[in-house]
C-alpha cells in the first residue's frame, strides 16, 4: 500500500515536475551571466565535488580482475588495489584511516567531540561481474568529496560528532553468495559460521582474510561490531538503479524504505545420460524440470494473486503490496557435465526475491518450494531448496530522511535548478549496505538519478553534474552537524 501510494506519488509529481526542470544544469542557468555562474561555481567547489570525484569514479573504474569488463568481488586483487586507493583519497581528505579485519575501508574525524555518537557514511566498493563504475563507488566517492571540501575549507575539526566514512568490501554477494559481508560484521549480523563459506576454488572467507594477513577469528569478527550507543546514525548516497529519477527531471531522490530480499539456490539431480540414446519417455531430465520451475517462477511473481489463496495469513492488503512490489528473477544457472550431447545429471539456479512486504515473501516462498517439489516429484528428480540469505524491508529513519530531503534540495537549488515542489521520495527494490546497518542505527538514504535506469551493466551511467549535485547534498547535510 506505502509502495503502490508512494509511486502513484512519483508518477504524479514527475508530470509536474518535467514541465518545469530541464535535466542539465547548463540548461537551468541559461540566463545567467558568466560572472554569475563563475560566482556561484566557486562556492559550490566543482574541482572537488565534479570533477575530481568524477575522476576518482573513472579511475576505479579501470581497477577490476577481469580483462574488458569491471569485476571486483570480495577481497580480489582487484579489490585490494581499489581499497588501498579510496584509503590513500580518504586521507588526502583528512580522515584517520584503517582497514578492520573484514577488509572493510574505513576513515574518520573525530571533530570536536571525539565521544560523541558517530554519524557513519558508507556504500561499497565491491561489484557485480560486468559491473557499471557507480553501483557503489560513487556513495564513497560523493562522502569522501564532501568531507574533503569540509577539511579545505578548516571547518573538519568543528564537527560536533565524529564522522566516519566506511567503505564496505562486499555487498553484492557475488564471490560467497553472501551479500553485506562488510557492513553486517560492522552492523554486528554476520554469523561467525560465515567465515567458513566457500567460494568456487574451494576457498573459505576465513582463507581469502588470511591470504591478505587479516587474521580473523569469532572473537575479532565480534569485535568489529560497532557499540550501538557509540553511532548516532547510517547515511547511504546510491545511484538510483532505476528510471523514476530521470523521469521526473529530478537529480537526486530520498529513499523512503528498501525491498525486502531472499536467495535461494535450487539444485535438481536427474539422472545423465547419453543425448542419442536415452528414449525421451525414459528420461530423469534436470534442465527440462529447471525450465519448468523458472517459468512458474516467474508466473508466480507476475500474478502472485493466482497462486496465493486468500485466507488469515494471505490478506488483501498483503496481496495488494506483492502485486506492486515482487520482483523474481533466475540469474545464475549452472549444469553438469555441461555438454551438448549429454542429459545433465545436475543443474543448479539461484532464485532472487524482493518484495516490501515480509510476510508476503515468506508466503511466495513456501508456495514456490511446495510447487517446486511437486515438479520434482511429478518428473521423478530430486531437488533441494538452500535459503542462502535473507534481508527484511527497512523502512528509513523519518527524521534523517527529512534532514536529507532538506540538504538535497538545498543543494540542487544551489546549483541553480528551477525545482519548486519536493524532491521526489522513493522505495528502492535494490539491496544496500543500509539495510545491514539498520540493525545497529537510524538510516537515511539519498538517489541520484542514472541515465535510462540502467545498472549492474557498464552502460549505468550518472551525469558528471549529478555526480556533483550528490556530494554536494552531503556537504549541506554533514554542515548540520557543525
Ligand atoms: C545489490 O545491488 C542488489 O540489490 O542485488
Ligand atoms: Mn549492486
Ligand atoms: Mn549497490
Amino acid at each position: 500500500m506505502a509502495c503502490s501510494s508512494s509511486i502513484i506519488f512519483v508518477f504524479i509529481f514527475s508530470f509536474l515536475l518535467s514541465t518545469m526542470a530541464a535535466t542539465s544544469y547548463d540548461l537551468l542557468l541559461l540566463g545567467e551571466g558568466v560572472e554569475d555562474l563563475e560566482s556561484r561555481a566557486k562556492n559550490l567547489y566543482p574541482e572537488i565535488l565534479r570533477d575530481e570525484a568524477v575522476a576518482r569514479l573513472q579511475q576505479l573504474g579501470q581497477v577490476s580482475d577481469a580483462d574488458g569488463y569491471l569485476e571486483r568481488t570480495f577481497l580480489s586483487q582487484a579489490s585490494v588495489k581499489a581499497g588501498n586507493l579510496i584509503r590513500q583519497w580518504m586521507e588526502d581528505a583528512g580522515l584517520r584511516t584503517w582497514i578492520d579485519c573484514m577488509g572493510n575501508v574505513r576513515g574518520r574525524v573525530d571533530g570536536r567531540n571525539a565521544s560523541a555518537e558517530a554519524l557513519i557514511i558508507g556504500s561499497h566498493f565491491d561489484t557485480v561481474v560486468d559491473a557499471g563504475i557507480f553501483d557503489g563507488p560513487l556513495g564513497i566517492i560523493s562522502a569522501i568529496a564532501a568531507v574533503k571540501v569540509l577539511n579545505v575549507d578548516g571547518k573538519l575539526g568543528m564537527l560536533r560528532r565524529p564522522i566516519e566514512v566506511i567503505a564496505f568490501s562486499d555487498e553484492e554477494g557475488v564471490r560467497f553468495q553472501s551479500t553485506f559481508l562488510g557492513s553486517a560484521a560492522v552492523a554486528g549480523i554476520l554469523p561467525a559460521s560465515t567465515l567458513q563459506i566457500c567460494d568456487k576454488s574451494g576457498l573459505t572467507v576465513q582463507d581469502v582474510l588470511k591470504e591478505n594477513s587479516i587474521d580473523i577469528t569469532a572473537e575479532n569478527l565480534l569485535r568489529l561490531k560497532y557499540d550501538p550507543e557509540s553511532v548516532w546514525g547510517y547515511v547511504e548516497v546510491h545511484i538510483e538503479q532505476g528510471p523514476v529519477l530521470e523521469w521526473v527531471g529530478a537529480p537526486l531522490g530520498v529513499v523512503k524504505g528498501i525491498a525486502g530480499q531472499t536467495r535461494l539456490k535450487v539444485t535438481v539431480r536427474g539422472s545423465q545420460g547419453h543425448a542419442g540414446t536415452v528414449p525421451m519417455s525414459m528420461r530423469r531430465d534436470p534442465m527440462a524440470a529447471s525450465a519448468e520451475m523458472i517459468v512458474l517462477l516467474e508466473s508466480l511473481c507476475k500474478h502472485p494473486e493466482n497462486f496465493l489463496s486468500y485466507d488469515g495469513n494471505c490478506n488483501n492488503s498483503m496481496l495488494e503490496s506483492l502485486s506492486t512490489s515482487l520482483v523474481c528473477t533466475v540469474g545464475e544457472i549452472s549444469t553438469w557435465p555441461s555438454a551438448s550431447n549429454v542429459i545433465p545429471g545436475q543443474v543448479t539456479f539461484t532464485v532472487d526475491l524482493r518484495t516490501i512486504n515480509d510476510m508476503g515473501r515468506e508466503a511466495v516462498i513456501y508456495e514456490l518450494s511446495d510447487r517446486i517439489y511437486q515438479i520434482c516429484d511429478r518428473r521423478s528428480v530430486s531437488c533441494t531448496i538452500d535459503r542462502k540469505h535473507d534481508a527484511n524491508a527497512v523502512i528509513c529513519d523519518s527524521e534523517l530522511s527529512s534532514q536529507l530531503k532538506s540538504a538535497a534540495f538545498a543543494a540542487v537549488k544551489r546549483m541553480g535548478a528551477e525545482i519548486q515542489s519536493e524532491l521526489p521520495v522513493l522505495m528502492s527494490g535494490a539491496g544496500h549496505d543500509a539495510m545491514a546497518i539498520s540493525h545497529l542505527t537510524k538510516v537515511g538514504m539519498l538517489f541520484v538519478r542514472c541515465r535510462g535506469g540502467i545498472s549492474h551493466s557498464p552502460a549505468e551511467h550518472v551525469l558528471d553534474d549529478d555526480v556533483w549535485a550528490s556530494g554536494l547534498a552531503l556537504l549541506a547535510f554533514i554542515e548540520t552537524q557543525l
